[in-house]
């Protein structure tokens, strides 16, 4: 569970008076979360790194206003063959509770062999840590790679999604995908992205939706969630109590109406 210390922050000497308790609770909570991550035996990619030396690398970072223009800029208006793009998400310490790093590491070696590799994709960087709003706009949680098959409207962006296993993945790994999907495909090979938060395609996106939703869902994350339940609980407090009131009210008249009833018949 992702919780934001800059809320935490503003949150905590507030209810630290009249939540005691709480706080101790949610304190030890968070606590517990950064001893659960126990960091991973030191690996190296030799090879990878001097070629991440010696070729430039040429990776972009998305941002919530570059993102599409990034995306399309090597597309033009007559474009009929999808221009690729494979973007890994990743995270810090708070998105990825800090297992993102050997794979990013992998990922940038990745990049700069790409980088010299005729008919490779175009390579890119989607930091959560960074860009939290863009991240729950596309429903991307760190560590998985995207590959975008990007053609021009009114064609369909294909939208292609791995998790990449953050304790073993190395840049062989990524090159090794490329390979297999230059020679079969990507349908089979990655997930196809279907779902109501595709960034060109889904409902969201559709509608208009994305960026609010990215805004809502990065606030929400904001909000620890043992203020989130507390905030739950006096909404439901209060309206659970005001049809409860209104049922009753409602049964009270339905019991007089039967009362008057047989009074009526006579
Ligand atoms: C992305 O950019 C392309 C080309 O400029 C444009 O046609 C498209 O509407 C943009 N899509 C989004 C979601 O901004
Ligand atoms: C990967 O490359 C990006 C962009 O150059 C850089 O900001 C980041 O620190 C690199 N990550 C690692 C783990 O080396
Ligand atoms: C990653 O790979 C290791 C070694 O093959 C395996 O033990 C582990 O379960 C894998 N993790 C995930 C999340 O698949
Ligand atoms: C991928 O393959 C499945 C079934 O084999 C098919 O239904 C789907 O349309 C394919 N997706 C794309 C984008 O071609």
């Amino acid at each position: 569970m992702r919780f934001s210390t800059a809320a935490a922050a503003f949150g905590l000497p507030l209810l630290a008076a009249a939540e005691g308790d709480f706080v101790q609770q949610y304190l030890g909570q968070a606590q517990a979360l950064f001893n659960k991550y126990i960091p991973s035996p030191n690996r190296h990619d030799p090879v990878g790194a001097a070629e991440a030396k010696v070729g430039e690398m040429k990776m972009h970072t998305l941002t919530l206003s570059n993102w599409n223009e990034t995306l399309f800029s090597n597309t033009k208006a007559t474009s009929t063959t999808p221009d690729e793009w494979w973007v890994f998400i990743t995270g810090g310490k708070k998105a990825c509770f800090g297992r993102c790093e050997d794979t990013e590491r992998a990922w940038n070696e990745t990049a700069a062999k790409f980088a010299v590799t005729p008919g490779a994709p175009h390579t890119a960087l989607l930091n959560c840590e960074d860009q939290p709003v863009l991240c729950h706009s596309w429903s991307s949680p760190p560590g998985a790679l995207w590959a975008f098959e990007v053609l021009p409207a009114p064609n369909k962006v294909n939208v292609w999604v791995k998790g990449m296993n953050l304790t073993t993945t190395t840049s062989d790994d990524f090159a090794g995908m490329q390979k297999t999907i230059k020679e079969k495909g990507y349908n089979g090979t990655m997930y196809e992205h279907t779902g109501a938060f595709h960034p060109y395609h889904g409902f969201v996106a559709n509608n208009g939706l994305a960026i609010p939703a990215g805004y809502a869902i990065w606030i929400l994350n904001l909000v620890p969630s043992w203020a989130f339940m507390i905030g739950i609980s006096m909404f439901s407090r209060y309206f659970v109590g005001r049809s409860a009131r209104q049922t009753m009210e409602t049964s009270g008249r339905q019991a007089d109406a039967a009362r008057a009833a047989p009074a009526n018949r006579r």
